[in-house]
């Protein structure tokens, strides 16, 4: 069987077992809102939501563009498979907090999510985000389930601060630190991270839509994504770090990311160079990447894998046509694990960037916010509540 074929069937086999254990113990659905329903992460969610055993799309919401109309009409259709059925005729709403729903999710421009954001936590409602705005917020928890769960315990915290009731921020990180991230983690925990090196390949839907344009990318390589950089060497500092209480602790590492566009549709591979603090032989660092499983309460979520990480032998993979997939797009996959004459360790990784690091991301996040009591019934909220608050 390829590796590919291995991860898809992996992946769905474990996918499903998980869904039919907890869709048992379900009585009702989370009803889910989506801000910026109509871009490339905002459909994802939408495709996502609408096969999901927990949550169910009630609310999506745009830019006045796209408002007032129906979401088949509003949106340009992306994805390969038809616009679900449940999302078709749901009637694009502003991005203003009356939205029925119990919990929304973020795939708003990142000129527009700071303030909408806020506006939402403000009035109640759990905020699960892709944008960059609130990631690296005192209080605000950026979060891969499998790295750092235990950075939710800030959100009290956050509502303290913030003087929020029931609503607050949860966001997911940028799209190529979430793969890198992934699997550092393991090593992380089994020998101990210092030095980072990082060249990235990503891809042209990691730019939205319509992107980068045609004439600048085709049979071409553009050596810059502009902020792209200081996220990939800051956002794993938090990730990779501790809450202590009542701040973050930042993990201390040096990273040094060289960030560049090229021609690919989907999936974003990785060149990494990693300086250990302890001594490590390559079959160990193999060895630690293979066994990297998560625990139960991680391995009950609809979106989660037992082990998010696959290492491929072959030496010309992972590769992103072939490899994008692995997981149903929720694995990292690494291969080329070699020794590296600067550093302790090289490797090539891959991720998927609109799934693993954005919209299946953020569904995992609310998962678990979902199965750590989170998330409350809004649907008892009267109509004078559902009302647009003063800002
Ligand atoms: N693409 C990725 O791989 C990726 C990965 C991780 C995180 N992210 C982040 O996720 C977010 C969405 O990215 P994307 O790639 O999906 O972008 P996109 O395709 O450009 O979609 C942007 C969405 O924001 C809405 N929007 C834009 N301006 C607005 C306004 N003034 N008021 C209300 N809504 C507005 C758009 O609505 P209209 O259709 O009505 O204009 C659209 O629904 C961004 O913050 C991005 O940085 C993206």
């Amino acid at each position: 069987m390829s590796p590919k074929a291995h991860n898809h069937s992996n992946g769905a086999a474990q996918k499903g077992q998980q869904q039919k254990t907890r869709a048992k113990n379900l009585d009702k659905k989370w009803r889910a809102g989506v801000l910026g329903a109509t871009g490339i992460v905002g459909q994802r969610l939408v495709r996502l939501l609408a096969e999901h055993p927990w949550f169910e799309l009630n609310e999506v919401a745009a830019s006045e563009r796209s408002s007032g109309r129906s979401y088949a009409e509003a949106v340009h259709w992306h994805l390969e498979s038809p616009i679900p059925e449940v999302a078709r005729d749901l009637v694009v709403k502003g991005v203003e907090p009356a939205l029925d729903c119990d919990f929304v999710f973020s795939a708003l421009d990142s000129s527009v999510a700071g303030p909408v954001e806020e506006d939402f936590a403000r009035a109640g409602y759990p905020v699960v985000s892709n944008s960059r705005n609130h990631r690296m917020g005192p209080d605000v928890p950026l979060l891969i389930p499998e790295v750092n769960a235990k950075h939710l315990d800030a959100i009290p915290v956050q509502r303290k601060n913030r003087g929020y009731d029931t609503g607050f921020i949860v966001t997911n990180p940028n799209c190529s630190t979430a793969g890198l991230v992934l699997v550092l983690k393991p090593l992380a925990d089994a020998f101990g991270l210092e030095r980072i090196f990082v060249v990235t390949l990503q891809a042209i839907s990691g730019a939205g839509y319509p992107g980068v344009a045609s004439m600048d990318i085709q049979g071409n390589v553009v050596p810059f994504i502009s902020g792209e950089e200081e996220k990939m060497e800051a956002e794993p500092q938090k990730l990779l770090g501790k809450w202590d209480g009542s701040r973050f602790i930042e993990a201390g590492l040096g990273i040094s990311a060289h960030c560049n566009r090229v021609p690919v549709l989907d999936g974003h591979l990785e060149c990494v160079s990693i300086g250990l603090k302890k001594i490590a032989s390559l079959e160990e660092v193999r060895q630690a990447l293979r066994t990297f499983e998560v625990d139960g309460e991680l391995a009950a979520l609809p979106t989660a894998l037992r082990h998010p990480v696959v290492v491929v032998d072959e030496e010309n993979r992972p590769q992103p046509r072939r490899d994008v997939e692995a997981g149903e797009g929720m694995a990292a996959v690494v291969g080329r694990i070699r020794e590296c004459p600067l550093h302790d360790v090289k490797l090539t990784l891959l991720s998927h960037n609109l799934v693993r690091g954005a919209a299946g991301a953020a569904l995992l996040n609310a998962e678990l916010l979902a199965a750590r009591g989170f998330l409350k019934d809004r649907s008892s909220r009267s109509a004078l509540e559902l009302e647009v608050p003063v800002r």
